[in-house]
């Protein structure tokens, strides 16, 4: 099974940015520790700050792999063109946050990736991206 974990804009800072919002752990470590967890899963990901970089990403895997999850980050709430991507494309796309975005400012309640996502997950910290790991290996 291929699965890629997308993370958009800022994500390179985690363990470095808002601690109590993101926590201390940085991507890398954290990566790390999922893949020696999930030995079946060819586990791969990749982190944008630019928005076409992440469509190119999108429509790279979009037909091969078995899922995608993505933290678009901001974009989640601003991007038309990933929305659309998400929307273009046949992997399953579960979209992930970190934090609970809908107990924050009003203006990251509204999500262009949702509508096309097969799932949401968000709110568990760095959690959520294993909970969505854990999505795509659930026989449905
Ligand atoms: C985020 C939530 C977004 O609103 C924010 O812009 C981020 C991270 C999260 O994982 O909680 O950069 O996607």
């Amino acid at each position: 099974m291929k699965i890629i974990i997308i993370n958009g804009p800022n994500l390179n800072l985690l363990g470095m940015r808002e601690n109590d919002i993101y926590g201390d752990e940085s991507f890398n470590e954290f990566f790390a520790k999922l893949q020696n967890k999930y030995p079946q899963v060819t586990l791969s990901q990749y982190q944008s700050n630019i928005e076409g970089e992440l469509i190119n990403k999108l429509q790279e895997v979009g037909y091969s792999y078995d899922g995608i999850i993505l933290n678009a980050a901001a974009y989640t709430h601003t991007s038309v063109g990933i929305g659309d991507t998400v929307k273009a494309i046949e992997t399953p796309v579960v979209e992930v946050h970190i934090s609970n975005t809908f107990s924050r400012e009003e203006f990251r309640h509204k999500s262009f990736i949702s509508p096309n996502a097969q799932g949401i997950i968000l709110g568990f910290g760095l959690q959520s991206y294993e909970l969505a790991l854990q999505s795509f290996l659930t026989e449905k």
